[in-house]
């Protein structure tokens, strides 16, 4: 439709549903006392279709739902929406926007799109060629790696829960399974059932970062609370070699405290549950609710999940990527020494605060750390300060203690958060890897941006490293598209995008 003649479709905002269509069903001449020159202007204006002073028009139904967002003829907000809705209600949940993929969320099992047939289905093909999928994406990255000899990375963004750590996994096992073109168009087979064993390894690595990073969050029941960016290394014959991950930023404050109906890190729930009776009585590990770093969130059970065949599955992805079990029999006493820690009791004096070397938990927790429970009382509720060779030292609040003592249980979680993803790369980058190492294709799985009732300085670094990622984006995707056009030398207006700059300084 070139201008507004009776019969236009258009969208017009809604309180309740953002926008609604309408269509154009009488154009009535303007009042009397208007000049003549102002209708022309409206006859003018009602030519223009971008007009910004009139509603958004809708796209004819026919190509409402493009599967790349650029397609669309009219390209405004409720056009977009109104595409992403109609695909998602045809279980399409994958869109292009450009070079960007839209992917929703389809919180609903829909495993046949990440089948083996479906790795065939993209492997080798150009993006364009098949339906918008996310194997399409990694597809691209695998291909210009190879024609320029170049490494890539995926980015993965959107706020929490979105599905990001979900598309992330489906890009490693995409690489994992697709091999090299010869293999996996040859017969029907897939490569799936002959995945290496680095390959292997490296999907392993995937139950071990979650149980350690991720946690439930109001928004997400297996919520990341770490950034993620794993190396996917290829030799020269494209043959996946090893991996190397780097991690960001553990929420460190959910180990000691938890918002009402959230979780501490999966790993330490697991363990309750899924410790033998053996393994019990040698940590002292009690029930869930009697646990302070585990209880303040009320109920620990997330639907659909279980915790003990949980632990399982960690343990056997530890044993993949060659921590032996004598290693995790460590690591889970440290975790109980953790709990344990939690609930030392420090009391409060008239003038500050006491905790005695025989005080149930604390005996507990250094009983298993192999610490002097005498020497860590008395540091945890004392400090000393050094100055020019003397020292002094002083009492701490009953707070100020507690700060302490939970100060130490953050420091060794981290710790060990850093160790497992030292060893994992110490398994995977090998210096033999390094030394054929041809080139890599990155995958970067932030945590999403988020927002809650109370939020802490993590929140705030949360949602500033979102922001910097979205002015990473614009400014890549902005100026590649400008080099373009001036390259091709098309005569272009700059559309006036919603710039974050002044958020992500
Ligand atoms: N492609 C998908 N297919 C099926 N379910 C999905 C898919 N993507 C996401 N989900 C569902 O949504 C949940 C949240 O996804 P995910 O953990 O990937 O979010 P996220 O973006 O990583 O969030 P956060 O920033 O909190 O880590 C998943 O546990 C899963 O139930
Ligand atoms: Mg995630």
């Amino acid at each position: 439709m070139a201008s507004w003649d009776v019969g236009t479709r258009a969208w017009f905002p809604n309180p309740a549903d953002g926008f609604i269509p309408g269509e154009l069903v009488e154009r009535k001449k303007l009042a009397a006392d208007d000049s003549t020159s102002t209708v022309e202007t409206t006859e003018e204006a009602l030519r223009d279709t971008h007009n910004p002073n009139l509603p958004p028009l809708m796209n004819p139904p026919m190509f409402e739902a493009a599967e790349d967002l650029t397609n669309l003829s009219h390209l405004n907000e409720p056009a977009i929406l109104q595409a992403i809705k109609l695909r998602y209600a045809q279980k399409e949940i994958y869109t292009y926007s450009g070079i960007v993929l839209i992917a929703t969320n389809p919180f609903a099992r829909v495993d046949s799109l990440y089948v083996p047939q479906m790795v065939q289905v993209y492997t080798g093909k150009q993006r364009n060629s098949q339906a918008p999928h996310l194997f399409a994406i990694a597809e691209e990255a695998y291909t210009d790696m190879l024609r320029d000899t170049r490494n890539q990375t995926v980015v993965v963004s959107g706020e929490s829960g979105a599905g990001k750590t979900v598309s992330a996994k489906y890009i490693m096992r995409y690489f994992a399974t697709r091999g090299t073109p010869g293999q996996s168009l040859k017969g029907s087979k897939s490569r799936a059932d002959a995945i290496s064993e680095t390959e292997e390894q490296i999907l392993a690595t995937n139950p071990v970062m979650e149980a350690f990073g991720n946690a439930k969050t109001t928004r997400n029941d297996n919520s990341s609370r770490f950034g993620k960016y794993i190396e996917i290394m290829f030799d020269k014959q494209t043959d996946i070699i090893g991996a190397r991950i780097r991690t960001y930023l553990l929420e460190r404050s959910r180990l000691v405290f938890q918002p009402l109906k959230e979780r501490n890190y999966h790993i330490f729930y697991q363990l309750v549950a899924g410790a033998t009776e053996r393994e019990r009585q040698e940590l002292s590990l009690l029930p869930v609710d009697q646990f302070e770093y585990l209880n303040q969130g009320g109920d620990p059970r997330i639907d659909g999940v279980d915790d003990a065949a949980e632990f399982n599955i960690t343990k056997k992805a530890f044993t993949t990527i060659n921590v032996s079990e004598s290693t995790q029999r460590e690591i889970f006493k440290l975790l109980a020494a953790l709990l344990h820690l939690g609930n030392v009791k420090i009391t409060a004096t008239r003038t500050d605060s006491s905790l005695s070397a025989t005080e149930p938990s604390l005996e507990k927790a250094c009983a298993i750390l192999g610490l002097n429970a005498a020497d860590f009382a008395k540091w945890i509720i004392k400090k000393q300060l050094v100055t020019r060779g003397e020292k002094i030292m002083s009492n701490l609040t009953q707070q100020q203690a507690t700060v302490v003592r939970d100060s130490v249980a953050k420091f060794i979680y981290s710790s060990l958060f850093d160790w497992l993803v030292e060893i994992i790369n110490r398994g995977l980058a090998t210096d033999a890897v390094l030394q054929q190492l041809h080139t890599f294709i990155g995958v970067l799985d932030i945590y999403g941006f988020e927002h809650f009732a109370k939020n802490s300085f993590e929140q705030f670094c949360i949602n500033y490293a979102n922001e910097k990622l979205q002015q990473e984006f614009n400014q890549h995707v902005f100026k590649l598209e400008q080099e373009e056009y001036i390259r091709e030398e098309i005569d272009w207006t700059f559309i006036d995008f919603s710039d974050n700059q002044p958020a992500s300084i």
